[in-house]
């Protein structure tokens, strides 16, 4: 059974190939889809027949959102940290213990309900690929479930024990890093494909993030490093010196971090949810790319900082607030997703690659900036398989 996305008016592909720059724009275009994968793209005129047709009328096609950072096992709610914030309280990350306390008490069918829910709700929104994050458990046991629960929905899961110091260790934060780097990573290898550290003031300082990101990486594990979120610090150098595949939030760089991030392969990913749900100045993502730095976004969808699993919302604030073109907040929301995690198969329509796909409710990929806070995602392929009704 082949499908036939017809009467594409504009396609981003982003190969390069057509109009566009590295957005690959193709106008008046069909894409074919067999087993599961993109088969043929073309012009509409030499559509193949198919045994199933959508009929795009005109609208625009897009690679799925590949969001790369997101902390989707956790149980509670922090809305009241939230309007404490929107009425001046600053933040400090000091309420990710609240969420570890209720992830704790929470069975595994609760915790799995609200991944669950969360990715359906970012499928909706047009992310076909998504990074599922532990760190709300913190003791041997809750990590290995957190990241357990996660390969149920993904294969991108990170390791994230070094989340913060939790409240059993506060006098004694080295033996809380001899825990991370020996069982608790142990017992997390066989769930995850990631390991992260929150290196900032408060959290985990360049000493300790070494140390845990090495020994991760020595076990197979790819490196991703939160880094200057709160303010400036070591942790984007660090990354860039592990050979980490992102660096994350980059809120807070020196011209020296941004010269190390275009000299390497690493990632700037941007979390612009989180600067907007704790009412922060946002990173310059403008900066970044004058200087060659390849940008990514991301949801960093959590319970604290972020609570948005929209990929949209994300590029339309990366345009009105980072400086990006629409065009370029697209590309990071797709491909740079897919550079961040290292993936060749994501967030780029040719043949060959999964159908991973959104139809918009629009005649152009502008929109999704231009139409703040619209839901314009009309139509999601997962893997060649439509996700919801028009
Ligand atoms: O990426 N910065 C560290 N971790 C999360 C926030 C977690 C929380 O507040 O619960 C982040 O923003
Ligand atoms: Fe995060």
């Amino acid at each position: 059974m082949n499908l036939l996305i017809d009467n594409i008016g504009e396609l981003v592909t982003n190969t390069g190939i057509g109009e566009g720059g590295p957005l690959g724009i193709r106008r008046k275009a069909a894409l074919l889809v067999e087993e599961g994968e993109v088969a043929w793209i073309g012009p509409a005129r030499y559509a193949p027949a198919a045994d199933r047709r959508i009929d795009a009328d005109g609208r625009a096609v897009l690679p799925g959102f590949v969001d790369s950072h997101a902390h989707l096992v956790f149980a509670g709610d922090r809305g009241a940290e939230f309007a404490a914030r929107m009425a001046g309280e600053p933040y400090t990350g000091g309420g990710i213990r609240t969420t570890v306390a209720a992830t704790r008490a929470a069975d595994d069918d609760r915790l799995r309900d609200t991944v669950g829910r969360l990715r359906a709700e970012a499928m909706r929104q047009g992310s076909t690929t998504i990074e599922i994050k532990s760190g709300y458990g913190l003791s041997v046991a809750d990590e290995a479930r957190s990241l357990r629960i996660a390969t149920e929905f993904t294969p991108e899961t990170t390791f994230l024990g070094a989340h913060v110091v939790p409240p059993e260790y506060a006098d004694r934060p080295d033996d809380y890093v001899g825990l991370v780097c020996g069982p608790m990573l142990r017992a997390a290898l066989p769930y995850a494909k990631w390991i992260d550290v929150f290196c900032e003031r408060g959290a985990f300082d360049a000493d300790h993030a070494r140390a845990i990101l090495t020994v991760g990486q020595a076990a197979g594990l790819g490196v991703r490093v939160h880094a200057n979120q709160l303010g400036p610090g070591p942790g984007v150098q660090l990354g860039v010196e592990l050979g980490a595949a992102s660096v994350d939030h980059c809120t807070h760089l020196s011209d020296l971090d941004v010269d190390a991030l275009a000299m390497s392969e690493t990632v700037a990913t941007l979390l612009p949810g989180a600067e907007f749900s704790t009412r922060s100045p946002y990173p310059d993502a403008r900066r970044l790319l004058d200087a060659g730095v390849t940008v990514a976004l991301a949801t960093d969808c959590n319970p604290g900082s972020s609570y948005t699993s929209s990929m949209p919302f994300c590029v339309a604030l990366a345009v009105r607030e980072m400086g990006m073109t629409p065009a370029e907040a697209v590309w990071a929301a797709t491909a740079g997703g897919a550079r961040a995690l290292r993936r060749l198969d994501a967030g780029v329509l040719r043949p060959g690659v999964p159908a991973d796909l959104s139809i918009l409710d629009a005649p152009s990929f502008l929109h999704l900036a231009y139409r703040p806070g619209v839901p314009l995602i009309s139509q999601v392929l997962h893997n060649g398989v439509p996700q919801c009704q028009p």
